[in-house]
């Protein structure tokens, strides 16, 4: 305990801590400051199963272990195995069952397209598909996927040629830094297939119909999990549409050709291209 607790006075206790000894005489023998009395009530506060739990720890701390079973929990404590397809690949990992799926990802697979943002299922940026519908995975318990099948950014495209949402993306000039842009693409397959699916939204005015329309409001609706701290909504909603409804849309942008660039380069890189 730190000195400044260990040297704190004792404080008595209020009408309503007085109470609650005599109900739960069990309290009474600690004899206590205020201070300890307030500690054992934050305990009691968490609830009967989280105080069965530490008395559980706690046994289990005091319980000795056979030399090579604490040598294995020192090195993967909690280990579970898990089996499933990354990108269509067989994995099969040894993981801490509390190991999320966007750790794995990135930190045991190497797989550091899903982006974590927010790390507490608000940003959107670290979705990937598992078995073809949209998750988060920093809320996704790797050890729940065994037999799963799991799609990230980096499986999307077949060879060199680009998963047609990652063509439309840049077609319609869908990102800036880029950040959100892995898990918008994810999300952005997974809602096209669940519009295909007939699934309705929030904002559907016709939930009787097989295949929802995917208007701006949908589309806004369906992916506002998705945060994009630059802004790129217009592309995103476009990039959508387009794959959606099949209707090509003109690029609006271009490369610029040398000439421009000498151009931009003699005039002090300023010109718009
Ligand atoms: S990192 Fe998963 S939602 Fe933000
Ligand atoms: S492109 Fe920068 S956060 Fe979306």
């Amino acid at each position: 305990m730190p000195d400044e607790l260990e040297n704190e006075p004792a404080v008595g206790l209020n009408a309503d801590e007085a109470a609650l000894l005599t109900e739960m005489p069990e309290l009474s023998g600690i004899g206590q400051s205020r201070r300890a009395f307030m500690v054992q009530s934050a305990v009691g506060g968490v609830g009967l199963f989280a105080a069965s739990l530490l008395a559980e720890e706690s046994a289990l701390a005091q319980m000795p272990l056979a030399p090579d079973a604490a040598a294995t929990m020192t090195a993967t404590p909690n280990s579970v195995s898990v089996a499933f397809q990354v990108n269509g690949a067989p994995r099969t990992l040894q993981v801490d069952s509390r190991m999320v799926l966007l750790d794995a990802l990135r930190e045991r697979m190497a797989l550091t397209g899903s982006k974590k943002g927010c790390d507490q299922g608000q940003c959107g940026a670290c979705t990937v598909l598992v078995d073809g519908q949209r998750v988060l995975s920093c809320l996704t318990l790797a050890a729940t996927l065994e037999g799963r099948e799991v799609t990230t950014v980096e499986g999307l495209a077949t060879g060199e040629q680009l998963h047609p949402v990652q063509a439309a993306f840049i077609k319609h000039d869908a990102f800036q830094c880029g950040y959100c842009t892995p898990g918008q693409i994810c999300s952005a397959v997974g809602l096209i297939a669940e519009a295909r699916r007939g699934h309705v939204s929030h904002v559907t005015n016709d939930v009787a119909q097989q295949r929802p329309r995917l208007t701006e409001a949908e589309i806004r609706e369906r992916m506002s999990g998705n945060i994009c701290r630059c802004g790129a909504y217009p592309g995103i909603v476009a990039a959508i549409q387009e794959i959606h409804s099949g209707r090509q849309a003109a690029q609006t942008w271009s490369f610029a050709d040398e000439a421009q660039l000498a151009r931009a380069t003699k005039e002090g890189g300023h010109e718009t291209v």
